[in-house]
C-alpha cells in the first residue's frame, strides 16, 4: 500500500473505500428493517465525496445528507451515474429565495423553523404541487429544528403543513456518545410525544452512536456518519468500525544529535546525549494538528517513535534513537494515522475528536483510493 508514492509528496493519504461500505453495511444491518442513511457533509467526514458517495450507493445505499445546499449539489453530482433516485437531505434548512433551486436539483430541505414552513408552503402552493421536505424537531440541542412553542404551534395547526409532504420528521440527538448519560432517552421520549401530535410520517433520529442505545432508537432512518469513517461510536467499548483512512508520510531528513542541543520552534524539545531525529513532511497546514507537538508516537516499520518538539507548519519531528539505522533513512515512509495509530488515538493526543481529525485531512496529501468496487 506505500510503495507507490508520488515521488514528490510528502505524504500519502490512503482512503478505503472498502471499509467505509464495510462500516455502512455493517450499521444497515443492525438498524433494519429501518433504513440506514449516510452522512456525507464536510466532504464525507473529509474522505472525498465523490468517491465515498458511489461506493456507498453502488452498496445501497439510498439517502444522504449534507449540512449545505453547495455539499448536495456535489452528492448530486456523484450519485447521477450509479443510483439518481437517491434522496439527498441538506440540514442547514431552506435559505431564502433558493427554493426553486432544491426543486430543480431535487434537494430536500430540512425546515428547521416555521418560517421555513411557511416558506416551502407557499412556494408548493406558487406551483401547485405538493412538495416534499424533512421537518426538524429540537428535542434537547437547543440548535436548529423547531422547539417546543413551535412544535406546540405547529401541532394546533395541521394546515400550515398543506402543499408538504413530511419525507421524515427528525431530530438530533446531544449526548449519544455518553452512554451513561439520561440525556438520549429523554430525548427519545420528547421525539415519541411530539410525533404523537403532529401528522403521521417517517421518523429518524439516531446518529452514529445513537445506533448502539438499540432497537427502540432507530424509528424509521438512521443517520450515521462518522462511524462510516472508522471513528468508535462506542467510546466505552473497543471500537466495533473498521479503519478507513491510513497516513503515511514520509522521512525527510535524519540528523544525529552529539552533544545537548534543541530541536524545533521555541527550543521546546531538549537532547541531553546522543540522539538520532528524523523530521517528517507533514504539519498543521496538513492539519496534523499543533496540539499533537510532544505528543504521542508515529510508527516506523510498525515501532513506535515519540514525536517531539513543536509541529510545525510543514514538519514533524521524530526521535528515532532506538530505531536501527538500517530502517530509518530519508525517502522512507512512517505511520502517522493507521492500524497502529487509529484516529480516536490521534484526536485523544491531540485534545480533540475523531470528527476533526478527519475533517481536517490536508489537502498536500497525495490521495490514493483502495477497495469499494
Ligand atoms: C443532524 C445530524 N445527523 C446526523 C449526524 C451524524 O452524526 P455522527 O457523525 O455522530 O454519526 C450529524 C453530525 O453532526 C448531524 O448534525
Amino acid at each position: 500500500m506505500t510503495s507507490d508514492l508520488n515521488p514528490r509528496a510528502g505524504a500519502i493519504l490512503t482512503v478505503d473505500l472498502g471499509t467505509v461500505v464495510a462500516n455502512w453495511t455493517q450499521l444497515r444491518d443492525r438498524v433494519a428493517p429501518a433504513d440506514c442513511a449516510a452522512v456525507v457533509k464536510a466532504d464525507a467526514y473529509g474522505l472525498g465525496v465523490a468517491r465515498v458517495v458511489p461506493a456507498l450507493a453502488a452498496a445501497g445505499c439510498r439517502t444522504f445528507v449534507v449540512a449545505q445546499f453547495e455539499e448536495a449539489l456535489a452528492v448530486r453530482r456523484a450519485l447521477e451515474p450509479v443510483a439518481p433516485e437517491a434522496q439527498v437531505f441538506s440540514l442547514g434548512g431552506l435559505p431564502a429565495g433558493c427554493e426553486g433551486e432544491f426543486i430543480a436539483n431535487r434537494i430536500l430541505p430540512v425546515l428547521n423553523h416555521l418560517g421555513e414552513i411557511a416558506a416551502w408552503r407557499a412556494f408548493a402552493q406558487s406551483r401547485g404541487e405538493v412538495l416534499p421536505a424533512v421537518i426538524h424537531i429540537d428535542t434537547g440541542m437547543n440548535r436548529l429544528g423547531l422547539g417546543p412553542d413551535e412544535l406546540d404551534a405547529l401541532a394546533g395547526h395541521p394546515e400550515w403543513l398543506e402543499g408538504i409532504e413530511v419525507r421524515y420528521w427528525m431530530t438530533h440527538l446531544a449526548c449519544a456518545d455518553e452512554f451513561d448519560s439520561p440525556m438520549t432517552g429523554e430525548q427519545r421520549d420528547r421525539f415519541r410525544a411530539a410525533l404523537a401530535r403532529l401528522p403521521k410520517a417517517k421518523a429518524s433520529f439516531a446518529n452514529s452512536s445513537g445506533i448502539f442505545h438499540g432497537k427502540d432508537h432507530h424509528f424509521d432512518l438512521a443517520r450515521p456518519g462518522c462511524a462510516l469513517y472508522g471513528v468508535n461510536p462506542t467510546p466505552h467499548l473497543p471500537n466495533p468500525m473498521l479503519g478507513t483512512v491510513r497516513l503515511d508520510a514520509k522521512l525527510l531528513q535524519v540528523r544525529n544529535c552529539t552533544v545537548p542541543m534543541t530541536v524545533g520552534y521555541g527550543a521546546a524539545h531538549k537532547v541531553t546525549g546522543p540522539a538520532r531525529i528524523a523530521t517528517i513532511g507533514v504539519g498543521y497546514a496538513d492539519g496534523y494538528m499543533r496540539s499533537l507537538g510532544g505528543k504521542g508516537h508515529v510508527f516506523v516499520d510498525g515501532v513506535a517513535a515519540p514525536i517531539v518538539g513543536r509541529i510545525s507548519m510543514d514538519l514533524i519531528t521524530i526521535d528515532v534513537t532506538g530505531l536501527p539505522e538500517s530502517v530509518v533513512h530519508a525517502g522512507r515512509l512512517v505511520e502517522l494515522i493507521g492500524p497502529n495509530r487509529p484516529v480516536d488515538t490521534v484526536a485523544a493526543e491531540g485534545g480533540t475528536i475523531g470528527y476533526e481529525i478527519l475533517t481536517s485531512l490536508g489537502r498536500r496529501y497525495h490521495r490514493v483510493y483502495v477497495g469499494g468496487e
